[in-house]
């Protein structure tokens, strides 16, 4: 199982990406959770990708793609994994193409713009995270979604990976949703 969760900021691609991690078994490989643990543990890389975070703007290229590739090659990701964050941009995917050709299905958690607000409004109430603390750095993320993020949906649809999830209403009800695209869809081989 290799899958990948495409979706704006708050859609849920942590919390599903979980999921379906315990569910299958397989690592949840989230890129921003691998930044943000660098920043918290103040490596190198963790200092040059700090104020892309905070910021909510994307970081470079050449920073991203060496720390997923090592990942991926953990003995844990042998027989699957769910990617959260990566690739982000077509320039990503075309750059991760090894990885990019071996996934099984791509989900996008469709969620309207208005609700990935509240959502990461209540969380910036109980988290600290610093790109969810003021509106406007939300607002810059959004957008950076819509013009860098977007453009994959047409990427993954052209060849025929894309599985748009519905991920408005509880948790449970969008894990649902997803379990049942992914039984139907790893029913059948991965597409080359
Ligand atoms: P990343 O960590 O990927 O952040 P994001 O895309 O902004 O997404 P979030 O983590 O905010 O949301 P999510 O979709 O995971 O939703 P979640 O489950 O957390 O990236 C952060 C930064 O890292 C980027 O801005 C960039 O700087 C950098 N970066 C990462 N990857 C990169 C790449 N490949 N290239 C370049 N730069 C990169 O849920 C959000 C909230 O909603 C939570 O509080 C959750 O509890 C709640 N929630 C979830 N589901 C529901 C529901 N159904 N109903 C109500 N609330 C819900």
């Amino acid at each position: 199982m290799r899958v990948l969760l495409l979706g704006g900021p708050g859609s849920g691609k942590g919390t599903q990406g979980e999921r379906i991690a315990q569910r299958y078994r397989i690592p949840h490989i989230s890129s921003g959770d691998l930044l943000r643990a660098h920043v918290e543990a103040g490596t190198p890389l963790g200092r040059a990708v700090q104020p892309y975070l905070a910021s909510g703007n994307l970081v470079p290229d050449e920073l991203i793609l060496s720390m997923v590739r090592n990942e991926l090659a953990e003995p844990a990701a042998t027989d699957g994994y769910v990617l959260d964050g990566f690739p982000r941009t077509v320039e990503q995917a075309r750059a991760a193409a090894g990885i990019d050709d071996d996934l099984h299905a791509v989900l996008f958690l469709d969620v309207p713009a208005p609700e990935l607000v509240g959502r990461l409004a209540e969380r910036a109430d109980r988290e600290d995270r610093a790109d969810d603390q003021h509106r406007a750095t939300v607002q810059h993320r959004l957008r950076v979604y819509d013009e860098r993020t977007r453009p994959l949906l047409d990427h993954y649809r052209w060849r025929g990976l894309l599985v748009p999830i519905d991920a408005s209403g509880s948790v449970e009800e969008i894990a649902d949703r997803i379990a049942a695209a992914l039984d139907e869809r790893t029913s059948r081989p991965a597409r080359r």
